[in-house]
């Protein structure tokens, strides 16, 4: 287990919800990291960002908690077919070419139960939901070789720490969809 590096500042929490894969499609998105390079997130901090919450507080956790288990969200497919580039940050990712509605309803149903329960965000410019592959990286130099049926059924709250060599992510609560 890797040591913490930073002890919480003033009681915050580095935060988001995310789609948290399954083991066999977390070792999936693992293989589609093969021949990037940059700094390759590890197996198992792969995931996908549905909301980026920033610092809060440790009290409002149940508050977050509430929010998650409050959604109302069917299990759904997600074929991730796609490699693609953030050109600014460096970061090449996979993602769905063409994202299913349930996905994007129920990322914009998060937000809007985020923003009822008062907790403070920073507005974003669109959602584009990717899996980031690597950072520092140089975009795909081909197109995915086949595709990834990721059978959606968790989303989680999930802690960002800061530990030696990186960041380690660690799941706070999840949820079953459905
Ligand atoms: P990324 O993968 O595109 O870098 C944990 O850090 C997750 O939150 C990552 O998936 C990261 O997205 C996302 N994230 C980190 N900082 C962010 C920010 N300032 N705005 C939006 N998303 C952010």
């Amino acid at each position: 287990m890797n040591r913490r590096l930073t002890h919480e500042h003033d009681g915050a929490l580095r935060l988001f919800f995310a789609l948290w894969p399954d083991e066999a499609t977390r070792a999936k998105l693992a293989a589609l990291q093969e021949g990037f390079n940059g700094r390759k997130v590890s197996t198992a901090n792969l995931h996908l960002t549905l909301a980026f919450l920033g610092n809060q507080p440790r009290a409002s956790l149940a508050r977050l908690e509430q929010v998650m288990q409050a959604l109302t969200v069917e299990p759904f497919m997600l074929r991730i077919d796609h490699y693609g580039y953030f050109s600014k940050p460096r970061i090449a990712w996979a993602g769905p070419s063409s994202p299913p509605e349930a996905l994007m309803q129920m990322q914009r149903s998060l937000w809007t139960g985020l923003l009822e329960a008062g907790v403070p965000l920073k507005p974003v410019a669109g959602f584009r939901p990717h899996v980031t592959l690597a950072r520092d990286a140089m975009p795909a130099d081909r197109e995915m070789d086949g595709v990834i049926d990721w059978s959606v059924g968790m989303m989680a709250l999930v802690e960002s720490v800061s530990v030696r060599g990186g960041v380690q992510y660690e799941v706070i609560a999840e949820r079953a969809l459905g």
